[in-house]
Protein backbone atom coordinates (compact mmCIF):
# COMPACT_ATOMS: atom_id res chain seq x y z
CA UNK A 1 0.00 0.00 0.00
CA UNK A 2 1.40 3.40 -1.03
CA UNK A 3 2.47 5.83 2.09
CA UNK A 4 -0.66 8.16 1.03
CA UNK A 5 -3.26 5.67 0.85
CA UNK A 6 -2.09 4.35 4.61
CA UNK A 7 -1.94 7.82 5.96
CA UNK A 8 -5.23 8.51 4.88
CA UNK A 9 -6.47 5.19 6.13
CA UNK A 10 -4.78 5.56 9.84
CA UNK A 11 -6.03 9.40 9.52
CA UNK A 12 -9.53 8.29 8.99
CA UNK A 13 -9.46 5.88 11.62
CA UNK A 14 -8.31 7.65 13.91
CA UNK A 15 -11.05 10.19 13.64
CA UNK A 16 -13.65 7.69 13.32
CA UNK A 17 -12.36 6.39 16.71
CA UNK A 18 -11.86 9.55 19.17
CA UNK A 19 -15.35 10.90 17.57
CA UNK A 20 -16.93 7.55 18.67
CA UNK A 21 -15.16 7.60 22.46
CA UNK A 22 -16.06 11.41 22.72
CA UNK A 23 -19.54 9.88 22.19
CA UNK A 24 -19.28 7.24 24.54
CA UNK A 25 -18.31 9.86 27.21
CA UNK A 26 -21.04 12.19 26.20
CA UNK A 27 -23.63 9.30 26.67
CA UNK A 28 -22.26 8.49 30.06
CA UNK A 29 -22.03 12.45 31.12
CA UNK A 30 -26.44 12.35 29.87
CA UNK A 31 -27.06 9.28 31.48
CA UNK A 32 -25.30 9.14 34.96
CA UNK A 33 -27.44 11.83 36.86
CA UNK A 34 -29.94 11.64 40.03
CA UNK A 35 -33.04 9.57 38.99
CA UNK A 36 -30.63 6.94 37.46
CA UNK A 37 -32.89 4.00 36.90
CA UNK A 38 -32.00 0.14 36.52
CA UNK A 39 -32.37 0.48 32.60
CA UNK A 40 -29.81 3.31 32.77
CA UNK A 41 -27.23 1.12 35.11
CA UNK A 42 -27.63 -2.01 32.88
CA UNK A 43 -26.95 0.61 29.71
CA UNK A 44 -24.24 2.28 30.75
CA UNK A 45 -22.34 -0.46 32.17
CA UNK A 46 -22.63 -1.86 28.52
CA UNK A 47 -21.02 0.93 26.75
CA UNK A 48 -18.66 1.55 29.05
CA UNK A 49 -17.54 -1.63 27.78
CA UNK A 50 -16.81 0.01 24.52
CA UNK A 51 -14.48 2.82 26.03
CA UNK A 52 -12.02 0.43 27.03
CA UNK A 53 -12.12 -1.09 23.38
CA UNK A 54 -12.07 2.06 21.76
CA UNK A 55 -9.56 3.62 23.95
CA UNK A 56 -6.86 0.58 22.91
CA UNK A 57 -7.55 1.00 19.78
CA UNK A 58 -7.13 4.53 19.77
CA UNK A 59 -3.54 4.10 20.83
CA UNK A 60 -3.05 0.95 18.59
CA UNK A 61 -3.98 3.18 15.61
CA UNK A 62 -2.33 6.10 17.06
CA UNK A 63 0.92 4.50 17.23
CA UNK A 64 0.95 2.54 14.20
CA UNK A 65 0.21 6.39 12.41
CA UNK A 66 3.05 8.05 14.63
CA UNK A 67 5.44 5.35 13.45
CA UNK A 68 4.52 4.27 9.64
CA UNK A 69 2.64 7.34 8.51
CA UNK A 70 1.69 11.42 8.90
CA UNK A 71 5.29 12.94 9.67
CA UNK A 72 7.15 9.61 11.06
CA UNK A 73 8.27 8.88 14.81
CA UNK A 74 11.56 10.79 14.29
CA UNK A 75 9.05 14.01 14.15
CA UNK A 76 6.41 12.28 16.97
CA UNK A 77 9.13 11.28 19.08
CA UNK A 78 10.92 14.86 20.08
CA UNK A 79 7.71 16.54 19.75
CA UNK A 80 6.45 17.83 23.31
CA UNK A 81 2.78 18.17 22.35
CA UNK A 82 2.63 14.52 21.24
CA UNK A 83 3.65 13.43 24.92
CA UNK A 84 1.26 15.95 26.36
CA UNK A 85 -1.00 14.34 24.26
CA UNK A 86 -0.44 10.89 25.91
CA UNK A 87 0.13 11.74 29.15
CA UNK A 88 -3.72 13.87 29.18
CA UNK A 89 -4.91 10.72 26.91
CA UNK A 90 -3.44 8.52 29.44
CA UNK A 91 -4.93 10.77 32.92
CA UNK A 92 -8.33 10.92 31.07
CA UNK A 93 -7.87 6.64 31.24
CA UNK A 94 -7.62 6.78 34.72
CA UNK A 95 -10.42 9.26 35.68
CA UNK A 96 -12.57 6.89 33.64
CA UNK A 97 -11.77 3.84 36.26
CA UNK A 98 -14.01 5.24 39.58
CA UNK A 99 -16.96 5.16 37.31
CA UNK A 100 -16.20 1.95 35.66
CA UNK A 101 -16.19 0.05 38.84
CA UNK A 102 -19.18 1.79 39.89
CA UNK A 103 -21.19 0.49 37.31
CA UNK A 104 -19.83 -2.81 37.52
CA UNK A 105 -20.81 -2.67 41.24
CA UNK A 106 -24.29 -1.26 40.50
CA UNK A 107 -25.09 -3.93 37.68
CA UNK A 108 -24.40 -6.90 40.18
CA UNK A 109 -25.77 -5.16 43.05
CA UNK A 110 -29.00 -4.91 40.42
CA UNK A 111 -28.68 -8.87 39.40
CA UNK A 112 -28.80 -9.69 43.39
CA UNK A 113 -31.78 -7.27 44.12
CA UNK A 114 -34.29 -6.23 40.77
CA UNK A 115 -35.03 -3.11 43.11
CA UNK A 116 -31.33 -1.76 43.91
CA UNK A 117 -30.31 1.89 43.14
CA UNK A 118 -27.18 3.10 44.05
CA UNK A 119 -26.98 6.51 46.98
CA UNK A 120 -27.17 9.91 45.23
CA UNK A 121 -23.60 10.18 46.80
CA UNK A 122 -22.55 7.09 44.31
CA UNK A 123 -23.97 8.88 41.17
CA UNK A 124 -22.70 12.20 42.17
CA UNK A 125 -19.27 10.96 42.59
CA UNK A 126 -19.40 9.18 39.25
CA UNK A 127 -20.33 12.33 37.64
CA UNK A 128 -17.98 14.45 39.29
CA UNK A 129 -15.45 11.66 37.33
CA UNK A 130 -17.51 12.02 34.37
CA UNK A 131 -17.08 16.16 34.20
CA UNK A 132 -13.39 15.80 35.10
CA UNK A 133 -12.40 13.10 32.29
CA UNK A 134 -14.51 15.88 29.53
CA UNK A 135 -12.58 18.99 30.92
CA UNK A 136 -9.22 16.94 30.67
CA UNK A 137 -10.67 14.97 27.61
CA UNK A 138 -10.28 19.14 26.05
CA UNK A 139 -6.82 19.36 26.17
CA UNK A 140 -6.26 16.42 23.61
CA UNK A 141 -7.81 17.78 20.48
CA UNK A 142 -5.60 21.33 21.62
CA UNK A 143 -2.12 19.33 22.09
CA UNK A 144 -2.91 17.20 18.42
CA UNK A 145 -3.26 20.53 16.36
CA UNK A 146 -0.33 22.28 18.05
CA UNK A 147 1.45 18.78 17.67
CA UNK A 148 0.31 18.55 13.78
CA UNK A 149 1.93 22.29 12.68
CA UNK A 150 5.48 22.03 14.38
CA UNK A 151 4.88 23.08 18.22
CA UNK A 152 6.48 21.71 21.01
CA UNK A 153 9.20 20.86 18.34
CA UNK A 154 12.75 21.13 19.98
CA UNK A 155 14.68 24.45 18.44
C1 LIG B 1 -8.72 10.46 22.57
C2 LIG B 1 -7.48 10.57 22.21
C3 LIG B 1 -7.04 11.31 20.98
C4 LIG B 1 -7.62 12.40 20.38
C5 LIG B 1 -8.88 13.16 20.77
C6 LIG B 1 -6.77 12.74 19.24
C7 LIG B 1 -7.03 13.80 18.38
C8 LIG B 1 -6.30 14.05 17.24
C9 LIG B 1 -6.61 15.10 16.29
C10 LIG B 1 -7.78 16.07 16.40
C11 LIG B 1 -5.67 15.05 15.31
C12 LIG B 1 -5.58 15.96 14.06
C13 LIG B 1 -4.62 17.09 14.40
C14 LIG B 1 -4.60 18.11 13.27
O1 LIG B 1 -4.27 17.77 12.13
O2 LIG B 1 -4.91 19.29 13.55
C15 LIG B 1 -4.78 13.97 15.64
C16 LIG B 1 -3.70 13.64 14.88
C17 LIG B 1 -2.83 12.66 15.26
N1 LIG B 1 -2.87 11.86 16.38
FE1 LIG B 1 -4.32 11.82 17.76
N2 LIG B 1 -5.74 11.85 19.17
C18 LIG B 1 -5.86 10.98 20.23
C19 LIG B 1 -5.01 9.98 20.59
C20 LIG B 1 -3.84 9.72 19.92
C21 LIG B 1 -2.87 8.75 20.35
C22 LIG B 1 -3.03 7.85 21.57
C23 LIG B 1 -1.84 8.81 19.44
C24 LIG B 1 -0.55 8.04 19.41
C25 LIG B 1 -0.21 7.12 20.17
C26 LIG B 1 -2.20 9.80 18.45
C27 LIG B 1 -1.44 10.13 17.33
C28 LIG B 1 -1.77 11.05 16.37
C29 LIG B 1 -0.98 11.34 15.17
C30 LIG B 1 0.31 10.67 14.77
C31 LIG B 1 -1.65 12.34 14.48
C32 LIG B 1 -1.23 13.00 13.13
C33 LIG B 1 -0.74 14.38 13.39
C34 LIG B 1 -0.19 15.02 12.13
O3 LIG B 1 -0.96 15.22 11.19
O4 LIG B 1 1.00 15.30 12.14
N3 LIG B 1 -3.41 10.34 18.76
N4 LIG B 1 -5.17 13.39 16.82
Amino acid sequence: MDFATRDLLLAAAHHILIFSIAAVLAFEVGVVRPGLTATDIRRVARVDAWYGILAALIIAVGFVRAIYAAKGWAYYSVNTFFWAKLITFGIVGLLSVPPTIAYIRWRNALKKDESFLPAPAAVASARRFLWMEVVVFAFIPIFAAAMARGYGMPS
